[in-house]
């Protein structure tokens, strides 16, 4: 949520900076902004995306090998031009970007009114801003001490990064709870809420921690200091990361390529972790702590948006398979309610990002219980990743739409191998049943890009839902999870209200809404439930409802109700969330394709949440 990108060295920072920006946008895209040090502060700011901004300073005096850049996802104050960052001290001298929520900025903004300084904004930071101008004045401060004085009166989460006139051979840099890495290049540095701006530049980075301030130089050197003033050693990280997988490949969108790369992601996800030929599982983090997590009491999940819907699936997964309960739990449920989790419980947190503040505060506050933390987090060195007592990355790649697919399937991927290890270790399923599931997950890659070879059929299909203003997913068992991810894909990126229900609990609801006018996309492929969920879509019919099942390949009867079918190929039950939730990708997509949605940065969202 929120954007920063700055830069310090020999070469022109504007272009770095609009670049950085433009990879950074799906974070927030309602307004951007940067501010050039060339002598003067030079701040040039827009509402809208990045390319608004480039249009606005087009033919201004951008020169300056000192930037910073920001793009935004409001929350104080309306996305326009004045709240943009970078915000600027009264005096001038200071310019500061932003990431996260300064909770105190009402009472900070009081005070420093009383002592004089007019604000221009609706946002929490531009009191940061006012605030550190009024200590480093006060007892003529270098910035970094400021700043530290400053962050010792601030409630909230950070990620900052600031500017000072008058010394023009340094960036300040400071986190909590928000992001901020830092890229170490030949005599230049490049700041970043995440490694994407900076992969090109250099593969040396820092990842900032809470409550550490950062001092980088033009010199080349750096310090890391905690708020509490104690220098820090910091620890340089290699990025594993390659510049063409933040690159549409020759896709129209990101998301498209997202959903194609499917069949690769999740052959990476099992890569070194399952061998069916040799029949075992070996998932790293889990070995760690093996009997700590086959000994668990319970499992808790906490998750947000798509990944809860991949802790259902796990729900599903590990209590049939592994006969452990689990319980998934919204992350912002979890952490404000009282809840009850001990020593002898697991907490996963499942979490494309690795930095949704809500889930971080669900596993701080389970950590401080004393339970094992668990993270399934696909970004490599994210704040989840690195509080968690043992995890597992899904290895993904970069997820650049803000409606997660390959992460989703990713999760589900690694969720399945967790189950199947854990039943097998808890001998909860026969040998030979272990050994057929591993042989059919094997084979789910295949099956995957069978599915995919639909799109046509599910672009046509899609032409009978893009003007409807309402639409119904059902799914049963292990669907029921995928009829909600279904749901939130359409509602996300075409602006189409969609509900998902478990099948058999329409009947106390949804019915009501059901006419020739709803469309209801049946995901009809359980093999336990076959008959219920055929009399369900009896039911849809029954009242005109338009219904669209996604069947097993081969099927006869639902095919022969449901006004149109998508096949996907056989699989053990477990495992058809990984292949039924893709028509359902490609089904939004082109919905919203049609409906001329922006499908990679849908309105108001943004991928990252770093605030809750
Ligand atoms: C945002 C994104 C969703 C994502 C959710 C949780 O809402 O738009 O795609 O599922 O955050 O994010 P996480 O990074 O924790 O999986």
């Amino acid at each position: 949520m929120c954007g920063i990108v700055a830069y310090i060295g020999e070469k022109e920072a504007y272009p770095l900076l609009i670049k950085g920006l433009k990879r950074l946008e799906y974070r927030g895209y309602d307004s951007a902004g940067v501010a050039l040090l060339n002598g003067d502060v030079n701040v040039y700011k827009k509402k809208g995306k990045v390319q608004e901004l480039v249009n606005h300073a087009q033919g201004a005096k951008k020169n300056g090998t000192l930037g910073i850049g920001h793009t935004r996802w409001a929350t104080h104050g309306a996305p326009d031009d004045l709240n943009a960052h970078p915000h600027v001290s009264g005096d001038g001298r200071l310019a500061l970007v932003h990431n996260g929520i300064i909770e105190n900025y009402a009472l900070l903004k009081k005070a420093l009114e009383k002592e004089g300084h007019v604000f221009h904004s609706e946002t929490d930071t531009e009191v940061l801003v006012h605030l550190i101008e009024e200590i480093q004045n006060r007892d003529n401060l270098p910035l970094e001490e400021a700043i530290r004085i400053a962050l010792t009166r601030v409630v909230g989460a950070y990620a900052i990064v600031v500017l000072d006139k008058n010394d023009p051979n340094k960036l300040v840099a400071a986190r909590k709870a928000s992001p901020l890495v830092i890229g170490i290049g030949e005599n230049e540095f490049f700041l970043a809420s995440d490694a994407t701006p900076i992969i090109e530049h250099t593969k040396k980075v820092i990842y900032l921690n809470d409550e550490e301030i950062a001092v980088v130089r033009r010199s080349g050197s750096y310090d890391i200091r905690t708020i509490n003033n104690e220098v820090q050693a910091p620890f340089i990280h290699e990025l594993d990361m390659k510049i063409e997988m933040l690159e549409k490949g020759g896709y129209d969108y990101f998301m498209l390529k997202e959903i194609h790369e499917q069949p690769t992601t999740i052959s990476d996800c099992m890569r070194g972790r399952l061998n069916a030929d040799e029949g075992w599982i070996m998932l790293g983090g889990l070995e760690e702590h093996v009997n700590r997590i086959t000994k668990a009491k319970r499992i808790i999940i906490a998750a947000c948006g798509t990944s809860w819907h991949a802790g259902l699936i796990a729900e599903y997964l590990i209590e049939d398979l592994a006969r452990l309960p689990v319980e998934v739990e919204y992350a912002s449920e979890l952490r404000y309610r009282n809840p009850i989790i001990t020593e002898d419980d697991v907490v996963i947190a499942i979490s494309q990002s690795g930095e949704t503040a809500d889930t971080l505060a669900a596993l701080e506050l389970a950590k401080e219980k004393g339970a094992l933390i668990y993270g399934i987090v696909n970004v490599v060195g994210s704040s989840i990743a690195r509080i968690t007592d043992a995890g597992s990355y899904i290895h993904a790649g970069p997820e650049i739409g803000v409606a997660s697919t390959k992460a989703f399937t990713g999760q589900v991927t690694l969720l399945t191998m967790m189950a199947l290890s854990l039943a097998h270790k808890r001998g909860t399923i026969s040998t030979s049943y272990f050994q057929q599931l591993l042989n059919e997950m094997s084979n789910i890659p295949k099956k995957v890009e069978k599915v995919l070879e639909s799109n046509k059929k599910i672009e046509y299909i899609a032409q009978e839902i893009k003007d409807k203003p309402n639409a119904l997913y059902l799914g049963r068992g292990y669907n029921f999870p995928i009829a909600l991810e279904g749901a939130l894909k359409l509602k996300e990126i075409s602006y189409i209200h969609a509900e998902g229900y478990p099948a058999a609990e329409m009947k106390h609801g949804p019915i009501a809404l059901i006419d020739e006018e709803m469309p209801v996309i049946v995901i009809a492929t359980n093999k336990s439930a076959y008959d219920k969920i055929a009399s369900n879509i009896q039911e849809v019919k029954a009242r005109k409802g338009l219904v669209i099942a996604v069947v097993t390949e081969g099927d006869e009867v639902i095919s022969q109700i449901a006004d149109y079918t998508i096949e996907i190929p056989d699989t053990e039950e477990p495992f058809t969330p990984l292949l039924s939730v893709i028509p359902l990708q490609l089904l939004s997509y082109h919905i919203a394709l049609m409906r001329d949605c922006n499908v990679d940065q849908p309105r108001n969202l943004a991928k990252s949440v770093t605030v809750e």
